[in-house]
């Protein structure tokens, strides 16, 4: 869409014309001139699609290439305000789908192209909101598409409207009531292959959700005359040639029919049983369905259909005449079908198509019938058959769309919907009571159209008090006054004829009619014709000058189907019927009743005054259908001179409704937007003046505005758009600022709502929490306080704390090893426990410690044990020995003679040390080993092993606790082999005591002396060895011969 923006005064409204497309044009509401191209507005470029638009609008020529124009362009639909015009396409033109019913659903009417489903949306949703009856009137000459508007009509109620609560049934049956009563009701004719030949009005019943819950239908006067005789290129009702066609073999045998139109006499009469237009087979198929759907029995099938065939027998029974000119039937074999398939009696059947029964002063007398009136009986049986049949139809149809939930709430305020579907106005070259009683009823819904549009419309003009243009029509009453004026019309005549005593023949009904309407200007016969119009009509015509156009009825016929007989013996033979369709159809106290049934043009009239009270009391909508051409053909539009044409002009340009103007255009002028608070006259005014139109252009009516041109409102309605859409802008950002202000607004709220909560969840806890550490703390002082008192609950926090409170801690600070000897105070209550836990604790480290340790270290610590056992705090050099490890061997292998290793043999040794030993006498040191082996111990002197001293003769070993290293090993003294006892001198004196001591099992027999050792130096020989401290180790033979060994004092003992 292309833009181009220029700045102009306010409010000017310009009209732009494109070069090569229609642009639209705009008012510049603020300050900005807008040309949009066309697509925005959407006008029609073919015409326009309302007449009410049309410049001049009281031309029959404008209007008739408005419609042709719109027509080649396939749109069908036009209005006259609110009237919709449809001109019949002849072919699918897809505009009935699923898509096109969404397009009109809940769209303004003016809004959206006119169609046929702009109209049922208004209707419905007027029935909705303002819960009014509505009816749809659909009018229009016969072919004209008004059973096809109806069909789409119920269509999309099915379609659109909620299903009811109870199932989609009804819908469906609505449907499917169609195809049942076309096929009774509907036949081809010279102007339509599917006319109706009889009147419909059909009542939806809508619940207050708008869900059909029910229907009505009421029938008009069906066209029983052609079931006995159809005009050349006519057909009989479509359901015989539909039963022929696509009836099962075994149902035709049963109803003894052959698979041939011909063969029957009623269905010949008009020559083309077989049309190219029409599938009676299909057809066939499509009314089986529906008759199952419509609720129809199987067994309700079967004797409907009985009756169908009973109808194409009874027009194959021939008479011939006997010696008396009686008439007797000839043939035998549709008498026994018809005595079958009618239940009746085969000799009360034949008796009565044969003989009239009279009763003469109260006898019954039998009269035999010639020829001719046989022919006539036969007839009229067929037709009063075939017609009260289909009454049946129409009441078994309404049984079953009748509402089944009658007695809910729901159903009580049900609106109702009708559509008024009758049979269209017609015209042929011979035209009969059929025709009369069809111009008739159009004649009447045409003048009730008049008086509910045309003529409110003009009085309308004239309340406003506005000198309007008057707008000719044609009032037809004068037209319906003719036909159905008391004593002086038509109809009273021929009942007058009808009913009088003597010879009444339908000449004399002519004669009579001329005598009494003579005068009327639209009433014409050949006697009352001028010179020319004489030709055009024959003796026996008369013509009729309807709002249509003329026609010429002839009156053969008249007074007998008006007077409808049909005798009594045949009616007495139809009640005795056992065929259930028919004894309803036939009710004996038809017979008893003594008073004659009104005639059949009489009963027509009473039963349309019904209808157009129904009308009346609803609230109206029209479809005016129209027919292009006679021909039944697509694509031809409208030649010049057709009915049609004369139809439509008769409406084009008589009705002009402005829409209200400041409702709707208020948003175009700043003092009434967005809303006027004055009255709605001035309004208008400030309105009409803001937006400059001339004085010529408009009218002010007492309570309307009357729009004289059309392209005033066209270029109000485009400065319209152009502002809707500016409005729509405000409008969507207005709301969007609002929605999500809103949504804002709630998210601050609830975010607070949520801090609040939690702040005070948090407090909540936080008071708690400081309520129970005062409590806590207040518990505690006073228990400290009573900490002395037997336990009490006073005190019973405290005391338990601080137990709680050690056995944490003693957790925390247990000692981590064995040398650890920390441990933390216990409270006075937990003193025994204390140290019965530190117990436990010291041996599970000490258990723990021993587990860990290797066996080479187990030795070495058990060595050392009994190294301290021995010598600690008893000589001086023992402390510096405590670090010192023992080691297994000072001597390795290799410093040991093999010779000494020979010597001791298997013997192993287990620990080896260098050593010094004194000699007894002199005391002269010499180097030695001493080796231990398991058994003894061994003095080595490099090769040669000086001395063994085996354990069992060791008595014991003394040493100084001095820090000397001297030792001296006690032999026994009996055992002559031993030289003495030795005095050695080692480096690890602990070491080597300590390992002797163990090996010689001498733990305890080591003596540690003050002063000095005694030993014996040999045989009766003593030896002494004093030791003093001094401040370094000398060792020195003193004069008294002993051996003095001075050794420094170290002060760790
Ligand atoms: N809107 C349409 N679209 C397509 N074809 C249509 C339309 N309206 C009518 N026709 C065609 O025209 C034929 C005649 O229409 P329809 O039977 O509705 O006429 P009618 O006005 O009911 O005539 P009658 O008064 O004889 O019953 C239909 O069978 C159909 O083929
Ligand atoms: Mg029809």
């Amino acid at each position: 869409m292309a833009l181009q923006v220029e700045l102009i005064p306010t409010g000017e409204i310009i009209r732009v014309v494109h070069p090569h497309r229609p642009c639209k044009l705009a008012l510049g509401s603020d300050g900005v001139r807008v040309t949009m191209e066309s697509g925005l507005t959407a006008r029609d470029r073919v015409g326009v699609q309302d007449f009410v638009l049309l410049e001049n609008f009281t031309s029959e020529a404008a209007f008739i290439e408005n419609l042709r124009r719109r027509f080649r362009e396939n749109l069908i639909y036009t209005y006259i305000g609110p009237v919709l015009v449809s001109v019949n396409p002849y072919r699918d033109l897809q505009i009935y789908s699923r898509q096109h019913m969404e397009r009109y659903r809940g769209v303004s009417f003016y809004e959206v192209p006119p169609h046929l489903f702009a109209v049922a949306d208004t209707v419905y949703r007027a029935l909705r909101t303002e819960r009014r009856d509505q009816a749809v009137m659909i009018s229009g000459e016969s072919g004209a598409g008004k059973t096809e508007a109806t069909k789409r009509l119920l269509q999309f109620y099915a379609e659109t409207c909620p299903a009811p609560k109870r199932g989609g049934a009804v819908r469906d049956r609505l449907l499917q009531s169609n195809p049942v009563l076309e096929a009774f009701g509907n036949a081809k004719t010279l102007r339509n292959d599917n006319s109706s030949r009889f009147g419909k009005y059909m009542d939806v019943q809508f619940d207050f959700k708008g869900a059909p819950v029910g229907g009505h239908i009421l029938s008009y006067l069906l066209e029983k005359s052609r079931v006995v005789h159809q005009n050349h290129g006519e057909r009989n009702f479509h359901i015989f040639y539909q039963l022929l066609e696509g009836g099962e073999e075994e149902t035709l045998r049963r109803l003894g029919l052959e698979r041939n139109p011909q063969s029957y006499l009623y269905l010949v009469k008009g020559q083309c049983a077989k049309v190219s237009s029409i599938n009676d087979k299909s057809d066939w198929k499509v009314v089986r369905k529906a008759l199952a759907v419509i609720d129809f029995t199987e067994d309700e099938v079967e004797d409907l259909l009985s009756i169908v065939a009973s109808v194409l027998h009874l027009g194959n029974i021939h008479f011939a005449a006997d010696e008396e000119s009686n008439a007797q039937v000839t043939t035998e074999n549709q008498l026994k079908y018809l005595t079958r398939l009618l239940s009746v009696e085969g000799s009360t059947l034949r008796e009565a198509l044969t003989h009239r029964k009279i009763i003469a002063k109260g006898e019954e007398l039998l009269s035999p019938l010639n020829l001719e009136q046989a022919a006539y009986a036969r007839d009229a049986l067929a037709k009063a058959v075939y017609s009260r049949t289909f009454s049946w139809l129409v009441g078994k149809i309404n049984r079953s769309l009748a509402s089944k939930d009658v007695d809910s709430p729901s159903w009580r305020s049900t609106t109702v919907l009708g559509l008024l579907d009758i049979y269209g106005f017609e015209v042929f070259q011979h035209n009969s009571f059929e025709q009369f009683c069809i111009n008739y009823c159009n004649e009447k819904l045409q003048q009730l159209f008049i008086e509910l549009t045309l003529k409110s419309e003009q009085e309308e003009y004239e309340a406003e008090g506005i000198a309007w243009e008057p707008v000719p029509y044609f009032n037809n009453k004068v037209i319906c006054d003719l036909v159905e004026e008391k004593f002086k019309g038509i109809i009273s005549i021929l009942d007058e004829e009808c009913l009088r005593p003597g010879e009444a023949t339908d000449l004399t009904f002519l004669e009579k009619l001329e005598d009494t309407v003579k005068h009327h200007p639209h009433f014409l016969t050949h006697k009352l014709a001028d010179q020319r119009t004489r030709k055009s009509l024959g003796r026996g015509e008369f013509r009729l000058l309807h709002y249509a156009g003329e026609v010429t009825y002839s009156v053969t016929g008249f007074l007998d189907k008006n007077n409808d007989l049909l005798f009594r013996n045949l009616k007495e033979t139809m009640c005795s019927s056992k065929n259930p369709i028919m004894s309803q159809c036939f009710d004996r106290s038809e017979l008893s009743d003594k008073k004659r049934p009104e005639t059949v043009a009489t009963q027509f009239k009473m039963s349309l005054l019904q209808l157009v009270e129904i009308l009346q009391s609803k609230e109206p909508a029209y479809v005016r259908c129209i027919k292009p051409n006679d021909a039944k053909q697509p694509g031809r539009p409208l030649p010049p001179g057709t009915s049609a044409q004369r139809q439509g002009a008769a409406w084009g340009g008589a009705v002009c409704i402005p829409p209200p103007l400041v409702p709707r255009y208020k948003s175009l002028c700043p003092e009434t937007w967005p809303s006027w608070a004055g009255r709605p006259q001035d309004g208008v005014a400030v309105l009409v003046r803001h937006l400059g139109y001339k004085p010529e252009e408009y009218k002010m009516g007492r309570t309307k505005i009357f729009i004289r041109f059309p392209k005033t409102l066209f270029a109000t309605e485009d400065a319209l758009e152009l502002r809707r859409q500016s409005l729509a802008t405000k409008i969507q950002a207005a709301w969007r600022g609002f929605h999500w202000r809103q949504k804002f607004l709630r998210a601050k709220r609830s975010a607070i709502c949520i801090q609040s909560w939690w702040r005070g969840t948090l407090g909540r806890r936080k008071a708690a929490k400081r309520k129970w550490a005062a409590q806590t703390i207040r518990r505690l002082v006073r228990g400290f306080i009573l900490r002395h008192t037997p336990r009490c609950p006073e005190n019973a926090f405290f005391l338990d704390h601080v137990r709680t409170s050690f056995l944490l801690r003693l957790r925390r600070q247990l000692p981590r090893n064995v040398l650890d000897t920390s441990w933390p105070t216990p409270p006075p209550a937990l003193r025994e426990a204390s140290e019965l836990l530190r117990e436990l604790c010291v041996k599970n480290m000490v258990w723990k410690y021993c587990r860990s340790i290797s066996p080479e270290w187990k030795q070495q610590l058990q060595q050392k044990a009994v190294a301290s056992e021995i010598f600690k705090g008893k000589k001086d050099n023992y402390p510096q020995s405590v670090p010192r490890l023992f080691i297994s061997t000072r001597l390795g292998a290799d410093e040991i003679s093999p010779r000494v290793l020979q010597a001791l043999g298997s013997e192993p040794i287990q620990y080896a040390v260098p050593v010094v030993k004194y000699d007894r006498k002199g005391y002269k040191p010499r180097a030695r080993q001493l080796l231990l082996t398991p058994n003894a111990v061994v003095i080595v002197e490099d090769a040669k092993v000086k001395q063994r001293i085996d354990y069992a003769n060791l008595t014991g070993i003394s040493v100084s606790s001095l820090s000397d290293n001297l030792f001296v090993l006690h032999v026994h003294r009996e055992d002559n082999r031993q030289k003495g006892d030795v005095v050695l001198q080692s480096d690890h004196v602990i070491e080597t005591l300590t390992k002797t001591a163990l090996s010689a099992d001498r733990v305890n027999n080591i003596n540690i002396n003050q002063g000095s050792i005694t030993f014996a130096g040999g045989p009766g020989r003593d030896g002494t060895i004093d030791f003093t401290p001094g401040s370094e180790l000398v060792i020195t033979k003193a004069k008294n011969g002993h051996l003095a060994v001075v050794a420094p004092r170290f002060n760790s003992r």
